[in-house]
């Protein structure tokens, strides 16, 4: 019985000593982004990480993301079978389930809404056979449902998206994708040519502020490079994991 109990209480200062390295690996990697700011770790600027009236201090300052993004993503369930039917159909159940109210109310495009060839101004155009209203049309549409319309490209030096490479295109010409009337871009890191994510997301940064439009900007470059260190003036999210799913498994990731 002592013994047991002894084992018990060596049980508890092991769980007790894992959370104490972990919290101190936590704080050793968000130290630098402080130091700037005063005592690295739990000096007095520490609560200012989190005080809403530092907003744009240690994040992105576009008026945006003042709490996490809230809504829904087509890529999980849909993957390329999508439309703007889906899409609309979508942000019509947002509102009738109470979900919109609640918050929710970003319906975000993943990969595949654009036609594999681009336009004669070598913009990106989407697929006349499952978007044929135009992704203005539907931003429209999503706006009316007092919801925002998100839309997705790809970091990727020389190519647009994860399901069709495109080579050679620069930067500017998905600008004008989220001039469209969107509010959200969810940049991906598909065929990056090991190119390192901190100089490949700031240039459409700078793209999304000239439009002069507020853009949710998602960094979606899979946790390379500890996105928490540097990418809080880069985007207003960051993504720390390659694709989750709906298992416990993958979401331990
Ligand atoms: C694609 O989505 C439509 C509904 O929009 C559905 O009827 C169809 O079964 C789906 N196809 C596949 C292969 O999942
Ligand atoms: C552009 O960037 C400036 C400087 O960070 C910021 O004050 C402004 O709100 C941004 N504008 C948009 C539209 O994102
Ligand atoms: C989800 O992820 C787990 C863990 O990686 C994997 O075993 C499983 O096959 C995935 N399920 C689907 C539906 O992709």
């Amino acid at each position: 019985m002592a013994k047991q109990k002894l084992g018990y209480t060596f049980l508890v200062y092991l769980v007790i000593l894992f959370f104490f390295a972990s919290s101190v690996s936590a704080s050793a990697r968000v130290a630098p982004l402080l130091q700037s700011y005063g005592n690295p770790i739990f000096g007095s600027n520490f609560h200012t990480v989190y005080d809403t009236s530092m907003y744009g201090v240690f994040q992105l300052s576009n008026g945006l993301a003042t709490t996490p993004q809230m809504g829904w993503n087509s890529w999980n369930f849909f993957a390329c079978n999508i439309s703007e039917r889906v899409v609309k159909e979508t942000a019509d159940a947002l509102v009738s389930t109470g979900l919109a109210d609640l918050g929710y109310v970003y319906v975000n495009i993943d990969d595949c809404w654009s036609a594999v060839t681009r336009n004669l101004k070598g913009q990106l155009v989407p697929d006349p056979k499952t978007f044929p209203s135009g992704i203005k049309a539907l931003a429209d549409y999503v706006h009316g449902k007092g919801l925002k319309l998100g839309i997705y490209s790809d970091a990727g030096s020389q190519s647009l998206q994860c399901s069709e490479p495109v080579i050679g295109i620069p930067i500017e010409k998905d600008v004008h994708i989220v001039s469209a009337g969107v509010d959200y871009l969810k940049y991906d890191n598909c065929y990056n040519l090991g190119i390192p994510p901190k100089e490949r997301y700031p240039p459409m940064r700078d793209a999304l502020n000239a439009t002069g439009r507020k853009i949710f900007y998602s960094l979606c470059e899979w946790g390379v490079d500890n996105p928490a260190l540097w990418a809080d003036k880069v985007g207003n999210s960051w993504r720390t994991t390659d694709d989750i799913n709906d298992s416990w498994a993958r979401l331990k990731l």
